[in-house]
């Protein structure tokens, strides 16, 4: 079992992650738990103050060190030893697949929420905390970024997808983006499906998903071709894929580039 411990002012932001889809299955069935700390809970005065002004003046409040502090030693007492101790930070580590793979091997995960400007910094120091971003952006508090790992994390459980191999087909899960995808009608307003998904020969159709996964990372993600070592049969369509993208720039007169049909229709002309 994955066990999670919160440290968030307003838990109620992550619970519903626990209850619904396949993570909440995934929990239903004690692949997964979670238990919430709140530090309001361990403030010692009558207002149940957990925040100060900064020291050095300026806007925005702080949390104390006292009541996150003792809300993380008791949201440490609920996880195994080895347990991962992230706390939820825009300056971290950007947070990805593999990381989503490695906390899912640990035997439990720290994730402390802040608010407000942020936490006292020397909680990082005092516990190890490892600061994780969800991307160039700034939330409100760590809750709803606590809540993506709660679900990246959790669906890598063994068990906890129907077709133990979607996950491995997913984006990132091998590197690249995963192909489109799609289901019936095969024709709806005009649009069809690609025929070769049509016609039952699994090796085309997974040549084509192969060759569609490769030529979508190229347009969106082509950063996570560099230095991706790639078999005889990708790199082989990986170059079919550019030399395809670099005669449509040409056609089109186009710099940059260009996304694969049907993903640019906004873009295109
Ligand atoms: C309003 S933000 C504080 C922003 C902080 N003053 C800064 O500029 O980085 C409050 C809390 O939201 C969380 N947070 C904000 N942006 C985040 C991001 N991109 N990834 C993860 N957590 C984030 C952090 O826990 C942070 O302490």
């Amino acid at each position: 079992m994955l066990k999670f411990a919160l440290v968030a002012l307003l838990p109620e932001l992550v619970r519903p992650v626990t209850g619904h889809g396949v993570v909440g299955r995934a929990f239903a069935r004690g692949l997964a738990a979670l238990s919430c700390h709140d530090p309001r809970e361990q403030a010692t005065d009558r207002h149940r103050t957990v925040d100060d002004r900064p020291y050095g003046g300026g806007p925005g409040m702080v949390l104390k060190y006292a009541p996150m502090a003792a809300a993380i030693r008791e949201a440490d007492a609920a996880l195994p030893a080895g347990s991962r101790r992230v706390v939820l930070a825009a300056h971290g580590r950007r947070f990805d697949q593999a990381l989503a793979a490695e906390l899912a091997a640990a035997p439990g995960v720290l994730l402390v929420a802040g608010r407000y400007e942020g936490m006292d910094e020397r909680l990082v120091d005092a516990f190890g905390l490892e600061p994780v971003s969800l991307g160039d952006y700034v939330l409100s508090g760590g809750e709803l970024a606590a809540a993506v790992i709660i679900d990246a994390c959790v669906r890598l459980l063994p068990g906890a997808l129907g077709d133990e191999d979607s996950a491995a087909q997913d984006s990132f899960a091998g590197g690249l983006l995963d192909c489109p995808h799609y289901t019936r009608p095969e024709v709806i307003e005009g649009r069809e499906v690609p025929q070769v998904l049509l016609g039952g020969d699994h090796a085309a159709v997974r040549h084509w998903r192969m060759r569609a996964s490769l030529a979508r990372t190229l347009a969106w993600r082509p950063e996570l071709l560099a230095g991706r070592t790639l078999d005889a049969e990708q790199r082989a369509l990986l170059e079919e894929v550019r030399r395809e993208a670099e005669a449509s720039r040409m056609d089109h007169g186009m710099q940059g580039p260009r996304r694969p049909a049907g993903e640019d229709d906004e873009q295109a002309d």
